[in-house]
């Protein structure tokens, strides 16, 4: 995981680092640092979040400069390991994201050698290395450490003696931002929307050297041409527009994120592919994975496809016989599991698409083809909006294959979205904020809706919770239920509503409260639980998606009412570039 950017141009570069860490601070945000090129190199390192105007590390000189937020994988969250890290001499600074599998062979390799080492990282091998090849020309210095590190890494190199910072990728994201006499550098797109519209998207083993309005990229040791491409996100949506938190905005923008994705249609190539698939495998992990489950169940009942998921994690070590379309879920395209997945699909011959909503990430560049989510940045690190349109991509995906059935309720969707935002939720949350577990229930695509509702609720609340297929939990769990452990259970018509129903009376005869999520008007429910949640009495896929709704909003404000720190939960990073 981990963030970092670069910048060399006319403006100080430490406030243009701190800004674009800031918005990368949900790779990672365990410790931040910059360096920047004076009369020499200055850093500013410190455990911790980023503060608003640090005049530390805002008083650093220097036009040329790059910087990292942290998640630590190598030595514990401190200044000390914190990035950039430098050479002996403190003439070299690097910034790296990725893991440099071989580093401690190279770091006893270079400590023979009479260097000596700060931090515990793997990082700061590649500060050592770049330091024996130096003599003036960084360029050349970067290009012959390269091949000696193992792993993989997204570095920004800067020298005290030029302004030029010089860039490698190799399996870990890196994106230029091209402004007018300036050049930019990040982990993604986020920090650059401010500066400019026109970006390049670093491919790997490419190699970049950026000095102030100049750049020149090299693969494989020859200078090659990478396409500008323009942004479709704009720096507004990356602001916190007035709400408390990012993700109370992002559950806020759901309705526009499944109206825009499903507006924005699925191209000829995807549409093929999709309709010539006799089979379907979907590999995600976390949220993605809920989201393709929904799918699995709602594909395989409403189409009759047959349709396997996978979690990327395990997808690599146990691989399972493939056959047809593969399909990679992954919102941010850069989760390593998910990525090694969709490589071994791509191993095996299967026509294989992306549905992300990063332009340019990885598995856009490993996939045959790629289905943009049109979520817009997602900065709190729990998905929300990105799950809503993950699912608006699958709906669509659906709705080609049943010749477009749902054409009516997916383009309808998105008014009922935006009435379950203003449900009052408080009994429930009052309940769940007053408890340690909290199980969540429901059969079909309401199980994995209630997976997610659990994954949200604990990722970000801290209260644990699980989620069950309803059916399931006579077997075993019962064992826990008691009057301080409420079940959320969804309940709404359809060939499942008279078995859930008997499920609550199972929990209630077990004393522990029931909040049920069921459609308005329904007047069983609310007479045997103890709160009852009314979404709109809509399209089975509308309910799937309102649900989920109702689950996020409880989880964000129970969150918020035991004050945890809702977008940045403890010990979690957004974009999980690590397996
Ligand atoms: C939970 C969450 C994670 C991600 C998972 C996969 O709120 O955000 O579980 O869903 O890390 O991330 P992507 O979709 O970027 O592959």
């Amino acid at each position: 995981m981990c963030g970092i950017v670069g910048y060399t141009g006319r403006r100080d570069a430490a406030p243009v680092l701190l800004g674009g860490l800031k918005r990368l601070e949900y790779r990672g945000y365990d410790s931040f640092g910059i360096a920047t090129v004076g009369s020499a190199i200055e850093v500013y390192k410190k455990a911790g979040r980023i503060p608003d105007g640090d005049p530390g590390a805002v008083g650093l000189v220097g036009c040329t400069g790059i910087g990292h937020t942290r998640w630590a994988t190598h030595g514990e969250p401190n200044e000390i390991n914190a990035h950039p890290h430098m050479d002996c001499e403190g003439k070299i600074a690097v910034v790296h994201n990725g893991v440099i599998e071989n580093y401690a062979e190279l770091k006893r390799h270079l400590q023979e050698r009479g260097h000596t080492f700060r931090s515990e990282t793997d990082t700061e091998v590649i500060a050592h290395l770049i330091e024996e090849k130096y003599d003036g020309d960084l360029l050349a210095a970067v290009n012959a450490v390269l091949p000696l590190l193992q792993g993989s890494y997204a570095i920004l190199v800067i020298a005290g003696d030029t302004q030029r910072i010089v860039a490698a990728r190799d399996a870990s994201p890196l994106v230029l931002g091209i402004g007018d006499d300036e050049v930019f550098a990040a982990s993604d797109m986020t920090p650059l929307l401010e500066y400019t519209e026109r970006v390049i998207f670093l491919e790997d083993g490419d190699v970049a050297d950026l000095m102030p309005g100049r750049y020149t990229i090299y693969h494989g040791g020859l200078e090659v041409e990478r396409p500008i491409e323009l942004i479709n996100w704009c720096f507004e949506d990356t602001r916190k527009g007035g709400f408390p938190h990012y993700m109370l905005k992002e559950i806020y923008e759901q309705p526009q994120s499944f109206y825009e994705t499903i507006r924005a249609g699925i191209d000829e190539h995807v549409r093929r592919m999709v309709m010539e698939a006799d089979e379907i495998t979907l590999v995600a992990c976390g949220t993605s994975y809920h989201t393709a489950l929904v799918f699995k169940y709602l594909a395989e009942s409403l189409c009759g496809i047959p349709v396997r998921v996978e979690m990327g994690s395990e997808f690599k070590y146990f691989t399972p016989p493939l056959r047809g379309l593969v399909i990679a879920v992954s919102q941010s395209g850069e989760t390593a599991d998910t990525i090694a997945a969709l490589k071994m699909a791509k191993a095996r011959n299967c026509p294989t698409l992306a549905i992300t909503n990063m332009q340019g990430s990885t598995v856009t560049r490993i996939a045959d083809e790629t289905l943009l989510m049109r979520a817009g940045p997602e900065i709190g690190v729990a998905a929300t909006k990105s799950y809503m349109a993950q699912l608006a991509a699958l709906m669509e995906i659906l709705n080609i294959r049943c010749d477009g059935e749902f054409d009516d309720a997916l383009s309808h969707a998105h008014l009922a979205i935006g009435d379950v935002l203003l449900l009052d939720i408080q009994d429930a949350v009052d309940l769940c904020s007053k408890v340690e577990h909290v199980f969540f229930v429901g059969r079909g695509p309401f199980y994995p809706v209630a997976m997610e509702g659990a994954l949200k609720m604990k990722e970000i609340s801290y209260v644990h919770a699980e989620g069950y297929a309803a059916g399931e939990l006579k077997h075993g769990p019962f064992a826990l239920l008691t009057p301080e452990t409420p079940v959320v259970a969804i309940c709404t018509p359809g060939p499942t509503y008279g078995v859930m129903a008997s499920n609550i009376k199972e929990i209630k005869a077990r004393r522990a409260p029931v909040i049920a999520v069921g459609v308005a008007g329904d007047i069983e429910l609310p007479e045997i639980v103890d709160i009852f949640i009314p979404i709109p009495n809509t399209h089975l896929l509308v309910q799937v998606l309102t649900a989920s709704v109702v689950l996020q909003l409880l989880a964000y404000h129970t969150a918020c009412a035991l004050n945890r720190d809702v977008d940045k939960p403890r010990n979690l990073a957004k974009s999980v570039t690590v397996e």
